[in-house]
């Protein structure tokens, strides 16, 4: 059995990284973020060793030593082409010092530093080169790539750069692609890159709710959808009174002799169906179609209002970064925090859960805190796999290393054995 190397991980996130990690045999020791749903996310998930704080106010002290590497996927928004205000100066590009000082107060074996692709052309290619050449000089040979996670079998086309060093001289290994397009002439022994359909198919029909359900014999969690954007993707086709449908609605229900709260939990939802039938502040709402006709077939009502609750019509939708509609029978684009995609069909955006799975998390891997920042520290995470397959191959190094440590310590030890003999 191969030893368990352990890990100090900055900037966690809710642990897409290391849950990558520590699926391919790692510890991980210690971590630390200072976005708090996501830190409650990992320790619902992973563990309780991530710290919450800001790490420029962690001294190096606080901070275990005997780790063999040290995890960063640091923070980019001041990298990124989508942030049109990429600056040297932005101070969370700083933030990879905190690296450079655990790297120089701890010296691991191998760190390894994560980034998005906006980093290789900041500058004309400057600042990418200051970091190496800042981490070279602490003594560490250090390599970086541009990592498409589509062809390592997750069904999301994100790049990111991953740079890796080591202060052992060994290669800076990097994971082979296995994964292509199906019709990529060049690389034959490829298996065919994951569409959005195969992992997320089964949810396609599946109506969003706040709770919990079983589906298949699995429980399907956090399938939760912002349904709108602004208006502009789908919209009713005729003009309606909140009002009138509340009042309506509260007849029916009355009728039926269901409570709200019952009706919530029919559907799983944790305080929509009250908006139904509310219309103090304007603060109702509509049922979206879907709703509508599940909600007829409880309350029984008439079709007064069918027509024109469920009439849609498509409305222009306006292509921005942070709005796209996802692929189906390709990999995804990539899982932004801000942005996620709206689903193909168009009703909503991709769920939380269909995020994650995008992402590769575990099917019970459960995220917690508000919709916008569930989405955020999906968005925010390497996905699992990528961060599996990168993990292999420098545990396969790291092996190596101690195997040939092992057998030149063993000589030693025999040599000093033969002298010892020899002199007594
Ligand atoms: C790109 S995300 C990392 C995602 C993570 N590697 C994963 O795979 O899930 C960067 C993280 O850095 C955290 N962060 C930014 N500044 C920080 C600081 N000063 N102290 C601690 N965490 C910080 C953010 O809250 C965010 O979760």
């Amino acid at each position: 059995m191969s030893k368990k190397y352990k890990i100090a991980s900055l900037f966690s996130g809710c642990g897409g990284l290391d849950l990558g990690f520590i699926n391919s045999g790692f510890e991980v020791i210690w971590a630390n973020d200072f976005f708090k749903e996501a830190v409650d996310t990992y320790k619902n998930n992973i563990g309780n060793h991530i710290i919450y704080g800001d790490i420029t106010k962690i001294p190096s002290e606080e901070i275990p030593d005997d780790f063999d590497i040290l995890l960063g996927g640091f923070p980019c928004q001041g990298f990124s082409v989508a942030n049109v205000k990429r600056s040297m100066e932005d101070e969370r590009n700083f933030l990879y010092k905190e690296l450079l000082r655990l790297i120089k107060d701890k010296r691991p074996k191998f760190f390894v530093g994560e980034n998005v692709k906006g980093l290789l052309s900041m500058q004309k290619g400057k600042v990418i080169e200051m970091i190496i050449d800042d981490f070279k000089a602490l003594g560490y040979s250090v390599e970086y790539r541009l990592l498409k996670a589509s062809d390592f079998g997750v069904p999301q086309n994100r790049e990111r750069v991953v740079i890796i060093g080591n202060r052992l001289g060994l290669e800076n290994p990097f994971p082979k692609r296995t994964h292509g397009m199906e019709n990529d002439l060049f690389s034959s022994n490829l298996i065919p890159q994951i569409s959005v359909r195969e992992v997320v198919g089964h949810l396609s029909t599946i109506r969003t709710r706040d709770k919990s359900f079983q589906l298949n014999g699995k429980t399907i969690y956090n399938h939760i959808a912002r349904t709108n954007v602004a208006d502009k993707f789908w919209g009713r086709k005729h003009k309606i009174n909140q009002h009138e449908i509340c009042d309506y609605l509260k007849y029916w229900r009355n009728k039926s002799g269901l409570s709200t709260k019952k009706i919530d939990e029919h559907f799983g939802y944790a305080h929509t169906a009250g908006h139904w039938f509310r219309k103090d502040n304007n603060s109702g709402s509509i049922p979206n179609p879907s709703d509508w006709w599940e909600l007829k077939k409880l309350l029984n009502f008439d079709d007064t209002y069918d027509k024109a609750v469920t009439e849609l019509e498509l409305k222009e939708i306006k292509f921005e970064q942070s709005l796209r509609i996802n692929n189906w029978d390709s990999p995804s684009d990539t899982i932004t925090a801000t942005g996620p995609e709206i689903h193909p069909n168009k009703e909503r955006r991709m769920s939380v859960r269909e995020c994650a799975i995008i992402q590769t998390f575990p099917d019970d891997f459960v995220f917690c805190g508000s919709l916008g920042n569930m989405y955020k520290q999906i968005g925010n995470a390497v996905p699992v796999l990528l961060a599996e397959k990168i993990a292999e191959v420098i545990k396969k190094e790291l092996n190596k290393y101690e195997q040939t440590n092992n057998k030149t310590i063993g000589r030693i030890k025999e040599n000093r054995n033969i002298r010892a003999e020899v002199f007594e």
